[in-house]
């Protein structure tokens, strides 16, 4: 047996700006386990590819890339996670709409999904994983021990993200995030290869009108709730 398979696994999934990235950190850090931002893996081939020029169509090139690049994920003295590809530092870069934009449109190809699933695989390491994204719990770890589908209203995501931008100093228009987080969900929902769905065996939760610490609250309940059939106290903290 896979000696990573006892190793308990809560997967976040939900269309763009539904806050499971920040959600998913908290609850890491709650629970004192690792932590897999599964959509900055697509960002950072994006911005390797547009390095190196490649065509965003050529999916043979953009697989061959995937084993070429050196990302690294490390927390700086603030403690916040911060992306290195090749030894440079991309967080920044790689939260910008345009990067997103590039993620979803290389993350239709089915050959590009499954070289980085390899690499998805190997965050699930003692004591346990967060893995947030758009297919943790339907293709990535669909034996998790938890699954949560996390969502909002379009207009709601819409906002979240236009003022995280405004803060970091990216400039943005509302209209403009609107339609980028339409034409995103259009792509990732329906592409035929791992599209965004709610997992089966996932709760289902809607934060429109949640505060980011009433979702930790209830995502922490769920899994008090809904431990493992497998004996074990599924990794939680007593
Ligand atoms: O979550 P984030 O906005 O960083 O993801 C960027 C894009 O990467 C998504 O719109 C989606 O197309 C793609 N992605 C994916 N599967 C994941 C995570 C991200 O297809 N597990």
């Amino acid at each position: 047996m896979n000696e990573r398979a006892n190793i308990p696994v809560l997967t976040i999934d939900g269309p763009s700006g539904s806050g499971k990235g920040t959600i998913s950190k908290r609850l890491a850090e709650r629970l004192g386990w690792n932590y897999l931002e599964s959509g900055a893996l697509y960002r950072a081939l994006g911005i390797a590819a547009i390095n190196k020029k490649l065509d965003l169509s050529n999916a043979k090139k953009l697989t061959e890339l995937v084993d070429g690049v050196d990302l690294e994920f490390k927390r700086n003295q603030q403690g916040r996670w911060v992306t290195y590809l090749d030894g440079e530092e991309i967080q920044r870069q790689l939260q910008t709409e345009k990067i997103g934009n590039v993620a979803s449109k290389i993350a239709v190809f089915p050959d590009v999904r499954r070289s980085l699933l390899a690499k998805q695989l190997t965050f699930r390491q003692s004591p346990g994983l967060v893995a947030d994204g758009r297919d943790m719990g339907s293709v990535v770890f669909p034996s998790a021990d938890y699954k949560v589908y996390l969502t909002a209203s379009t207009e709601e995501r819409a906002k979240r993200r236009y003022k995280q931008l405004i803060e970091k100093g990216i400039s943005a228009n509302l209209r403009d995030v609107i339609q980028d987080v339409e034409k995103r969900d259009q792509r990732d929902k329906n592409r035929s290869t791992s599209p965004l769905m709610v997992p089966e065996g996932a709760v289902y939760i809607d934060s429109s009108c949640k505060t980011i610490d009433e979702v930790v609250q209830q995502v922490l309940d769920t899994l008090k709730t809904n431990r493992p059939n497998n004996g074990t106290n599924g990794g939680l903290r007593q």
